[in-house]
């Protein structure tokens, strides 16, 4: 077994005696901690395997110091040498790690800030910094830092590109508690602190995780999170009461169906104290909602958010809602406006404990997508965004793409919600109107591979996430960094050349699938591959509108679908207009002939082309870049992470040929460069 693959971030490389070492291998000799608790046990058992295996001795454990040099555990309600003021005004989760004389303090304002800090000391040694003078003070800017599992109990995993679930197997729990809490380790190294472990389209026998039979291995699960400061969430499904019970009906206003659910909890609750809540997704591509009873999502959401309260549970309520059984013709129902047209008119309507979980754009996870127009619009509603960590329409995990680069747009992106300013990062951090509940939520991109992740350069999305939602303001070079001296040492070619790789990745990627704004141009079902019109002409409302005279769709308030009118002012503008929209998303808000002639200088037919051809040539020499790695990466990872690049590049030819040959044929225009369309 490649331990490395496994091990992603956390790798504890044993160091050799350098410069460095010799610094700090006495103030890593011992660890002194008074009050072992539960978190702070798995701080403390952290850093001692770190410390073990990186300098190669178990340091000492202690509950007291000895007056030597060490590292100390500690919470701000312990006697301590060190001010610690600053922490009084943040938050629970927040920390600090200061040099005192020989000694550095782990300070948490709570035992989770003592875990975190401890992640981060490891950080900091796996990337030999200096410790012998530090101050660092943390916490993190989003308070809802969660991953959504999209495993099903069979063991598959919806849209998952790296094996089969580890949670489950043919309707079982697995019970390889062993890999759960190697996870919780990954997650709460980078400070995710909820986890919701089922796929949102709940099915049979995945209703069934609420009641007695599956509930205590749930349990079990929730015990490892729990040690990591991770709470433990459940995907329900809104006909619960039908399915399980022996109502004839789901209605949220209906008497039975009320104390349906709080009976349930109640149930739930006797085998996790701290469960988390429920994540819904409601009249949503054929789930079960409060539409059945004419009823509305605040209806349905109020209803959990009642049985959750007396728990502390919390209604994650998925706004990922619109009409699936479409007809191409229909040139005025449009996908992007659903979410809004749903939701926003219920602002104010939903109890504190309910959050709308928002996905990043209006329509599903695009390579390219506008940000959705009902961040900023609901000031009297919890919100939290959702991202998509699992590649699904981004390469699978087969393609480099690598998303930091995606999520920092969406989150610096001004909504104007409140003025200038008013970026989404403000907005779901809950600071721009002061929400009882908000941060960030994403679908996992993990499974049962040795590697977690298929690619082990999708690691570096799932490290990101983490870490960027910790801090939306880091950089993204910092968080490429962090994760490659971390994953494969500190060379610094490999450093430079795998940074290189990544950051390019995404703009890669959209090159040669997904021009100017246009998704969708995938095989339908399993969503990998080009197929120009695998969408075009089914009923999910994912037009492009391809025709021989042009392509896109017609999103203006002026003679579109009216989308445009969803967002601010500012923005509205911008998108109205062909031109000041930005060429990129150009071919989602306007339908214009081929000919028309982007900010760029060339035409849309052109930049289609030459963004195909260049797409090719880009994945070749990502495939060159990395074979400069050869023999400075262990050979596992090596060979693993060329053989998918080989075959990102032979895709990305047929994604060429496929896309360039459909337009010159619809289009009947030449490249100007007269390169070879079929
Ligand atoms: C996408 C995805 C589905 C998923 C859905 C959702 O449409 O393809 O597999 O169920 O999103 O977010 O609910």
């Amino acid at each position: 077994m490649n331990k490395s693959e496994y091990a992603a971030w956390l790798q504890y490389a044993p160091k050799e005696k350098n410069h460095w070492v010799k610094k700090h291998e006495t103030l890593l000799s011992q660890i002194v901690v008074s009050n072992e608790s539960l978190l702070i046990h798995s701080a403390r058992q952290e850093l001692s395997r770190g410390f073990k295996s990186m300098l190669g001795s178990e340091p000492a454990v202690s509950a007291e110091s000895d007056g030597g040099s060490g590292v100390i555990l500690a919470t701000i309600h312990e006697q301590l040498p060190v001010d610690t003021s600053e922490l009084g005004s943040l938050n629970d989760e927040s920390y600090m790690i200061q040099t005192v004389d020989n000694s550095l303090y782990l300070i948490g304002k709570s035992e989770k800030g003592v875990l975190y800090a401890a992640f981060h000391l490891l950080r900091l040694i796996q990337q030999e910094k200096d410790l012998l003078s530090l101050t660092v003070i943390e916490a993190p800017v989003n308070q809802i830092r969660m991953i959504n599992h999209w495993d099903n109990m069979d063991g598959s995993i919806e849209r998952g590109y790296a094996g089969k679930s580890i949670f489950y197997k043919d309707y079982q729990f697995i019970g390889d508690w062993t890999r759960i809490k190697d996870y919780a380790r990954l997650l709460a190294s980078v400070g995710i602190n909820a986890v919701s472990i089922n796929n949102v389209n709940v099915h049979e026998i995945e209703t069934k995780l609420i009641t007695s039979v599956y509930l205590p291995d749930v349990a079990k699960v929730a015990e490892i999170f729990r040690a990591y400061g991770i709470k433990t969430y459940l995907s329900a499904n809104y006909a619960s009461p039908i399915q399980l019970g022996d109502l004839q009906t789901a209605d949220p206003l209906n008497e039975d169906v009320k104390s349906w659910w709080k009976e349930k909890v109640k149930e739930v609750y006797s085998y996790i104290p701290d469960f988390g809540g429920f994540v819904i997704k409601a009249d949503s591509e054929h789930r079960p909602g409060p539409f059945t009873y004419n009823r509305t999502h605040a209806d349905g959401a109020n209803m959990l958010g009642e049985a959750l309260n007396p728990f502390g549970g919390v209604v994650f309520w998925r706004c990922f809602v619109y009409n699936c059984v479409q007809d191409w013709r229909d040139r005025k129902t449009d996908r992007a406006r659903a979410a809004y047209d749903h939701f926003q008119p219920l602002d104010g309507q939903f109890l504190d404990n309910v959050v709308l979980q928002i996905k990043n754009g209006p329509m599903d996870f695009q390579v390219r997508e506008p940000v959705s127009p009902l961040f900023g619009a609901m000031p009297k509603t919890n919100q939290v965004l959702e991202f998509q960590v699992t590649q699904e329409y981004t390469g699978q995990q087969k393609h480099l793409c690598y998303l930091i680069p995606q999520w920092k747009e969406v989150l610096d992106f001004d909504t104007f919600a409140k003025g200038e300013g008013s970026t989404i990062k403000k907005i779901v951090s809950g600071s721009l109107y002061q929400n009882t509940l908000s941060g960030i939520t994403a679908v996992s991109n993990i499974g049962d591979n040795l590697n977690w992740n298929g690619h082990t350069l999708a690691q570096a999305n799932f490290y990101g996430y983490g870490r960027l939602i910790w801090n939306p303001d880091l950089a993204a070079s910092t968080i490429t960094e962090e994760w490659i001296e971390q994953t494969f040492g500190k060379d610094k070619f490999v450093l430079e050349q795998i940074k290189d790789m990544l950051h390019k990745s995404w703009s890669i990627y959209e090159k040669y699938t997904a021009p100017l704004g246009v998704g969708w141009m995938v095989n339908p079902g399993h969503h990998y591959g080009p197929n120009v019109d695998g969408y075009e002409y089914d009923v999910w409302g994912t037009y492009h509108f391809a025709d021989w005279k042009g392509i896109g769709v017609n999103r203006t308030l002026k003679n579109g679908t009216g989308y445009t009118g969803q967002y601010f002012k500012e923005n509205q503008e911008l998108y109205e207009s062909l031109e000041t929209c930005p060429d990129e998303l150009i071919l989602f808000f306007h339908h214009v002939p081929y000919t028309h002639v982007l900010k760029s200088g060339c035409t849309v037919i052109q930049h289609i082309y030459n963004t195909h051809f260049e797409g090719v040539d880009d994945t070749e020499n990502l495939v060159f870049q990395w074979k400069q790695l050869e023999g400075k990466v262990d050979t596992v990872r090596y060979e693993g992470i060329l053989s998918r690049l080989e075959e990102q590049h032979e895709h990305s030819k047929e994604w060429r040929d496929k896309i360039n040959t459909y337009f010159y044929r619809k289009s009947g225009i030449d490249d100007e460069k007269q390169r070879k369309i079929y």
